[in-house]
């Protein structure tokens, strides 16, 4: 396991799904010594040594912008792969972590988590029951707001992603749901973002450069419609709904959220009544309790669903292809943000004609990767950190 603050909940987990976790990584040795592993695990701070010890798998939960690399070396090195979100910054590493994929016989799945909330897994038990009908129109929520405080804590240093990821880039929270429900896939996007707030005292207490939220239209292959809404807006809550042509289906906003609501109407109904029914689904059998596992239970299916693909060697519903097209969604949104929401193609890099017009596209608002052309990671370009900088050193 790499990278030791998600990593840990992953490992955790993992070990639940009935794993075994041999080796850990991280180049802070404050959180190995603090990670309270094992004396049977062994600890590295430096991930080449980590490739080298002998093991199955990798799990990546390093920087949510660098999984691409670590992912390709691992599958090279004959691991099978569970990546943290994103699974890649531009189009050119998507490219490649498809054909690392390709070249090895490794599994490869993205750790997605939210798909698996009760009230997800359900909607996709019904959509695939019929209980909707053709999907037609869906939307997604993944509206987490963070106090200056909390956001200080988990993003150290001005250049920690969180401080610089443009306001797309964290779609799939609200896209895998939705994939997951509905089995769309995405073929053209808009984007649309909330700019940074100058009057907002969280973010000015912030070296964010980027915005506060983001509107992704997506254009899927089936002809159906979904809107994303994702990250800093308040009102924290996460939300899915999905219309068919049969019914609709959401998770309720108010009270517990974890509540679903299906509604079909009359004339739909083979028995002429129609209904409105709202509970609480609960979480699928599993070998172990997964309530206490993280993110409303989900995380212990994301473990299985990876001990599942590495054991039957049968692709995760988020196999590479999917992890690469929820991540060009995030990028194509940003270039369409910035060209003020003109559709942009999402490519399906399963095509060989797509690979080729994206094998070299290096396009990426990462700051390391600064030069002329690449595009800022806020829509009022780069600037914003000028204004706050000075405030959070003082908040501080
Ligand atoms: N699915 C979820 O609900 C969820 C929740 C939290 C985080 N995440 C994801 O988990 C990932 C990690 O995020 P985070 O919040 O845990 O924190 P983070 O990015 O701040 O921490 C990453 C950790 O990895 C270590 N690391 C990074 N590169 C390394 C390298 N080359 N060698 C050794 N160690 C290295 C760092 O020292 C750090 O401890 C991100 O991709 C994020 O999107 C997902």
């Amino acid at each position: 396991v790499l990278g030791l603050r998600r990593g840990l909940d992953l490992a955790r987990n993992a070990e639940a799904a009935g794993l075994r976790v041999v080796a850990i990584c991280d180049a802070d040795q404050a959180r190995l010594d603090a990670s309270g592993a094992s004396p049977d695990i062994a600890l590295y701070t430096d991930f080449d040594q980590l490739l080298q010890h002998p093991a199955d798998a990798v799990v990546l939960a390093n920087h949510f912008h660098q999984h691409a690399p670590f992912a390709i070396a691992a599958l090279d090195a004959g691991r099978d792969v569970l990546s943290e979100i994103t699974a890649c910054m531009t189009g050119a590493e998507a490219v490649a972590l498809v054909r690392a994929v390709e070249r090895s016989d490794r599994v490869y799945m993205l750790a997605e988590n939210w798909q698996f909330t009760a009230y997800n897994q359900e909607m996709r038990r019904l959509a695939l029951a019929g209980e909707i009908g053709k999907f037609l129109y869906g939307e997604a929520e993944y509206v987490h707001p963070m106090s200056a405080a909390t956001h200080n804590d988990y993003s150290p240093g001005a250049n920690h992603w969180r401080n610089w990821i443009p306001a797309t880039y964290y779609c799939t929270h609200s896209l895998g749901p939705l994939m997951y429900v509905t089995d769309t896939w995405p073929a053209a996007v808009n984007g649309f973002v909330v700019a940074a707030d100058p009057e907002d005292p969280q973010q000015q207490a912030t070296p964010r450069v980027n915005d506060t939220a983001s509107v992704i239209m997506v254009r899927n292959r089936d002809g159906s419609l979904c809107k994303l809404l994702q990250y800093g807006l308040r009102g924290e809550g996460l939300y899915t709904r999905v219309h068919g042509n049969l019914g609709m289906m959401e998770n309720l906003r108010e009270g517990d959220q974890a509540r679903l609501r299906v509604k079909k109407e009359s004339f739909d109904d083979p028995e002429g009544r129609g209904y409105e029914r709202v509970y609480t689904p609960p979480l699928p059998p599993a070998p172990v309790n997964a309530e206490g596992s993280g993110h409303a239970g989900a995380d212990l299916f994301v473990s299985l669903a990876f001990a599942d693909a590495v054991t039957t060697r049968r692709p995760a519903f988020f196999d590479v292809h999917r992890a690469v097209t929820m991540s060009m969604v995030g990028i194509q949104a940003w270039r369409s943000a910035l060209r003020d929401g003109a559709p942009e193609p999402v490519p399906d890099l399963r095509e060989e004609a797509a690979r080729a017009e994206f094998e070299n596209d290096h396009w990426s608002p990462d700051p390391a990767a600064a030069a002329e052309g690449q595009p800022p990671t806020g829509v009022s370009g780069n600037q914003t950190r000028m204004s706050v900088g000075p405030r959070l050193f003082q908040a501080k």
